[in-house]
């Protein structure tokens, strides 16, 4: 009875007719909404064919998304599917309601490199023929972002940072609004994931300068005569984005488990693969695919991105 009772303990998750929510803190169609909704398809069947819903809870560069889950019901029924900006924003805001450490871990599930693109009105077509256009023109620059705090606006922090040109940033509820405007023409360039650039690249709706990551990780050939931002002179050049899973502080560890166990053969299902490497994106594994190794993952990210928001000294509250 014993044995049964703990199989049953950990099988009783998801209930039967229970609904799961995965909180994306951005716009729909963007890259954290397109990773939450691949993931969802794929994690319908580990977790005893449940219905996965997306709740898009944009805005406040992630923040908004994050309260949400911080506050919702610790049962694993609502989830939070983000990136490190849960955790550097905290920096970036005074009053948050949560602190990025109290949330349950419950695993890594991929990394997206970023990457510069602009307008296709825009007559650079080169990195360096950008570089210089940039440090002509200045604050005239119109700069997108997904808000403070947002992977786009760090990236476009540190690209600020190399550059030593301020630009006049222009944030949206996220990078897909951001990208519509990018392809209208209404801005000028953004630095965004490549699971969000890469469709557009390949349909010559917008420019490619560089990729942020320092080494050249993505699969789609569009990328493959992009140089690195260290490639062009930026040593210390080296962003990509990792998308984690959290659920409320206080969810049974029970339940963080049987999340996690669906969690890692979602990440092995090879559709789930197939769609994020056709998007440039690498699917987490091993030891960042467990609480621990995300948890641990995280606090060394932040380790990183505090020097460059505090360089920026913005807040936004
Ligand atoms: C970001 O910049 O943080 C994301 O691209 C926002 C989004 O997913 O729309």
């Amino acid at each position: 009875a014993a044995m049964l009772a703990v199989g049953a303990q950990a099988a009783d998750f998801p209930a039967a007719g229970r609904t799961i929510t995965i909180v994306v803190p951005f716009a729909a169609g963007g890259p954290t909404d397109k990773v939450a909704r691949d993931l969802g398809e794929a994690l319908r069947k580990p977790l005893n064919g449940a219905t996965i819903v997306i709740d898009n809870a944009a805005g406040a560069g992630s923040t908004i998304g994050s309260t949400k889950v911080a506050r919702a019901n610790p049962d694993g029924y609502t989830l939070l599917l983000t990136h490190i900006g849960m955790a550097t924003t905290a920096s970036l805001y005074r009053k948050l309601p949560y602190k990025y450490s109290e949330f349950e871990y419950l695993g890594l599930v991929n990394e997206v490199p970023m990457v510069v693109v602009g307008k296709p009105a825009l007559a650079a077509n080169t990195w360096p023929e950008l570089k210089s256009w940039i440090q002509e023109n200045k604050t005239k620059v119109n700069l997108a972002n997904a808000g403070l705090g947002a992977a786009s606006h760090l990236c476009g922090l540190m690209l600020q940072q190399a550059l030593q040109t301020e630009m006049t940033t222009v944030p949206y509820k996220g990078t897909a609004p951001a990208m519509a405007d990018l392809m209208g023409g209404q801005v000028d360039i953004m630095c965004d994931q490549t699971t969000n650039t890469t469709p557009q690249i390949e349909g010559k709706k917008i420019k490619a300068y560089a990729v942020t990551t320092a080494k050249r990780l993505m699969i789609p050939a569009v990328y493959k005569d992009l140089p690195t931002l260290q490639e062009v002179g930026f040593k210390n050049f080296d962003v990509s984005i990792w998308h984690g899973l959290y659920a409320p502080k206080g969810t049974p560890a029970e339940v963080v488990k049987a999340i996690n166990t669906a969690l890692q053969t979602a990440l092995k299902d090879p559709d789930f693969i197939k769609k994020e490497e056709s998007l440039g994106a690498i699917v987490a594994h091993d030891d960042r695919v467990t609480s621990e190794g995300h948890k641990k993952f995280v606090a060394a990210e932040v380790a990183k991105w505090g020097p460059v928001i505090k360089a920026a000294g913005q807040y936004a509250d």
